[in-house]
């Protein structure tokens, strides 16, 4: 996979994030299995709390397509470091998979993980069932 050509179109997007509050913004690319690849950047809200971040909107531009795989994420932010998702997107993402590979880039150093590292233990449907529930 060309990480460069994900890491631009995550460049190319963080340009059009709506950051009227915090002035930081950040751009996503999501590379499904399918080859396709579907970006995303943040939209901020008066309200503060009806904020989605980047990445999110790039999973749901993706899944509301019809893609259901996805190989890997390239997250940039206009920060000077890196910067990494949040916990609601870490745990967003882990519904879709853990072997999702991660490429941040604060425009020196590229890193990259799996989510199943930036996520250990994540919570699953499965640990939601509780004993002696129907
Ligand atoms: N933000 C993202 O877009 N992705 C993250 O994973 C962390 C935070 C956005 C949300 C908000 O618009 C701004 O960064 C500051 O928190």
């Amino acid at each position: 996979m060309d990480y460069e050509n994900l890491i631009e179109k995550a460049k190319e997007v963080r340009e059009r994030a709506y950051v009227k509050y915090s002035n930081f913004k950040v751009g996503a690319a999501l590379l499904c299995k399918s080859g396709r690849i579907y970006t995303g950047c943040n939209i901020e809200n008066a309200s503060y709390g009806a904020t989605i971040c980047a990445e999110r909107v790039a999973y749901t531009k993706a899944i509301s397509e019809g893609e259901k795989e996805f190989e890997a994420i390239a997250i940039v932010s206009s920060g000077d470091g890196i910067a990494y998702p949040c916990g609601i997107c870490r745990q967003f993402m882990s519904e879709f998979g853990m072997d999702l590979k991660l490429i941040f880039t604060d425009g020196h150093k590229i890193e990259t993980y799996r989510l199943h590292e930036l996520l250990p233990h994540a919570f699953t449907e499965f640990e939601a069932e509780v004993e002696g529930g129907s």
